[in-house]
């Protein structure tokens, strides 16, 4: 694939298939796979080869589809069809978008396959509608605040790969990198998967976008030396109040914007806003294998019997998040302009 990433769609429904990049080899091979089964795609959420709160939602309302034909294919009972389509929505617990998009579509399973994977793409759609978005409301309130290029930490990758297309946090950073007003992104390497160090890196290197990878321990000190203007993550559920879960170590960005004081955004779609979960305590965090923690590129590195804790998220409370930036605006959270209040019925 050539031409800059900001133009890249890491996921395409082909008629028959969802045509995926296989994110678990990035940044040294880009492959796409095709996801025809109920099972494919759980494996595919569940290694990372397709990740990203947005991207999730996506793939889970096609997994539906995919579900479907299977059980077609194959003449699956209904019982097995619910099963499957139960462990497509499950299979990462954290980000509230895969359940919320298996839930949008599921109800139209009644009126046929068409129905299901009409709303499927039309979720698709959306996302880089929304991306672009939050690209120009998060831009436009760092303009207002800061008047000089602008200098990013991000954590994790927030941006096409973690989509359909563009990115929220990343999104941000590309239109600042569009308007000639950004100096220079920090990128936490984001470990233990590396999904700065692989995913983000290889985004800004083919749109040409200033960067340094730095170790996750790096982020605290870069931000009180003050070489930062903004902290810029994204979100994998938020809550009524504010409190945003995100990719472990993101709170630290948060605590540290606040001694520095400099502002923290966190950019995601409405549609990672989970009013029905009160606050950050009733998050479930998802926990992942040990040998993520222990071993280092496949190799073991910590001694034999060594045991890891290794949850993939963590949660910022609102008080650190200085705005939400979403695709209808930024919410001033830490102000007490929370998602029940904006975004309640
Ligand atoms: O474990 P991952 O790679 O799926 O975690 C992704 C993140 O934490 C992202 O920051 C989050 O999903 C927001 S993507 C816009």
């Amino acid at each position: 694939m050539t031409g800059p990433v900001g133009d890249l769609r890491p996921i395409a429904w082909t008629g028959a298939a969802l045509r995926v990049i296989d994110q678990t080899l990035l940044p040294g091979r880009l492959e796409y796979i095709d996801l025809t089964t109920a099972d494919a795609v759980v494996d595919a959420i569940r290694r990372l080869a397709v990740r990203g709160a947005p991207q999730l939602g996506a793939v889970g309302a096609v997994g539906v589809v995919i579900a479907m034909d299977e059980a077609a294919r194959e003449g699956w009972p209904q019982a097995r069809l619910d099963a499957a389509v139960d462990a497509i929505r499950s299979a990462r617990p954290t980000a509230v978008n895969l359940a919320w998009a298996v839930d949008r579509v599921r109800p139209l399973m009644t009126r046929g396959r068409e129905a299901v994977l009409a709303a499927a793409l039309e979720i698709i759609e959306a996302d880089e509608r929304v991306n672009h978005a939050i690209g120009a409301y998060g831009a436009d309130w760092i303009q207002a605040r800061i008047d000089h290029p602008v200098r990013v930490i991000t954590h994790c990758n927030t941006g096409a790969l973690a989509m359909v297309a563009w990115g929220t946090a990343l999104g941000i950073v590309r239109e600042l990198h569009a308007r000639a007003a950004l100096e220079m992104v920090y990128v936490d390497e984001t470990r233990p998967l590396l999904q700065g160090a692989r995913l983000t890196a290889w985004e800004l290197q083919r749109d040409g976008i200033p960067y340094r990878v730095q170790a996750d321990g790096a982020a605290a000190s870069t931000i009180l030396r003050g070489l930062v203007d903004v902290a810029i993550f994204g979100a994998d559920r938020i809550a009524a109040n504010g409190d945003v879960a995100n990719k472990i170590g993101s709170l630290g960005l948060a605590l540290a914007c606040r001694e520095a004081g400099i502002p923290c955004l966190s950019a995601a779609p409405v549609s990672t806003v989970d009013l029905s979960t009160a606050s950050g305590d009733d998050i479930e965090i998802e926990l992942r294998g040990d040998e993520e923690v222990l071993a280092f590129g496949g190799v073991r590195v910590a001694p034999a019997g060594a045991r890891a804790f290794n949850p993939a998220f963590d949660v910022t409370p609102a008080r650190f998040i200085t705005g939400l930036v979403t695709e209808v605006g930024v919410l001033a959270v830490s102000d007490g302009e929370t998602p029940a209040r904006r975004l309640g019925g």
